[in-house]
């Protein structure tokens, strides 16, 4: 491959690192705000996508926290996602009776946080909120409130900052846009 193809089929920035921690400070300074006086807010990262922007937003924040983590998969028909959503790993500990937040790197159809509100709500929670880091709005098929949200974004493919394509480019320090198959 020419040095040439290669730059061409580099990811168009979206979103810069700058503006990832600008956004990430003043969510995290929100959500402290808001949880403030209430006791430990347990945090809940979604795997694999949120992994980065819960390690950011988890240490800006000035109020307790504890940390778990939670993994999804989408059943596939063919390559088309389905709609249902299947537990890969829960999280370890009980939020019963206690604050939660749900971690998400990004609303897409809107299933997996759907489905992840749904399962985590039936387990008695104090409460159940969500922070999102992009939301593309006018691919969102059901009904779900974005509690706190950091950018909405248009339908194209996004990467970086933990979101990845194929296991590509999760550890991009900025957002990027890519054309499928680049
Ligand atoms: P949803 O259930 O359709 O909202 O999809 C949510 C999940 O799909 C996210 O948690 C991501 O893991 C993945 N996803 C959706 N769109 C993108 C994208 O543009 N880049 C990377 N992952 C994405
Ligand atoms: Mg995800």
């Amino acid at each position: 491959m020419s040095k040439r193809r290669r730059k061409l089929a580099e990811p168009k920035v979206l979103i810069t690192q700058k503006d990832l921690d600008a956004r990430v400070s003043e969510l995290a300074q929100q959500i402290s705000a808001d949880y403030a006086d209430k006791g430990e807010l347990v945090l809940i990262g979604v795997l694999k996508g949120a992994f980065i922007f819960l390690a950011d937003l988890s240490r800006k924040l000035t109020i307790p926290r504890h940390i778990e983590f939670i993994a999804v998969s989408s059943y596939e028909h063919g390559n088309v996602p389905s709609g249902a959503v299947r537990l890969v790993m829960d999280v370890r500990a009980s939020i019963e009776g206690r604050h939660v937040l749900i971690v998400e790197d990004i609303v897409d159809t809107g299933h997996t946080l759907h489905y992840l509100t749904d399962m985590l709500q039936s387990r008695g929670p104090a409460s159940i909120r969500n922070c999102v880091l992009l939301h593309k709005e006018h691919m969102t098929e059901v009904d779900i409130d974005i509690d706190y949200l950091g950018f909405t974004i248009g339908d194209e493919w996004v990467v970086g900052y933990g979101l990845d394509y194929a296991e590509k480019d999760r550890t991009l320090p900025y957002i990027g846009a890519i054309k499928p198959g680049d």
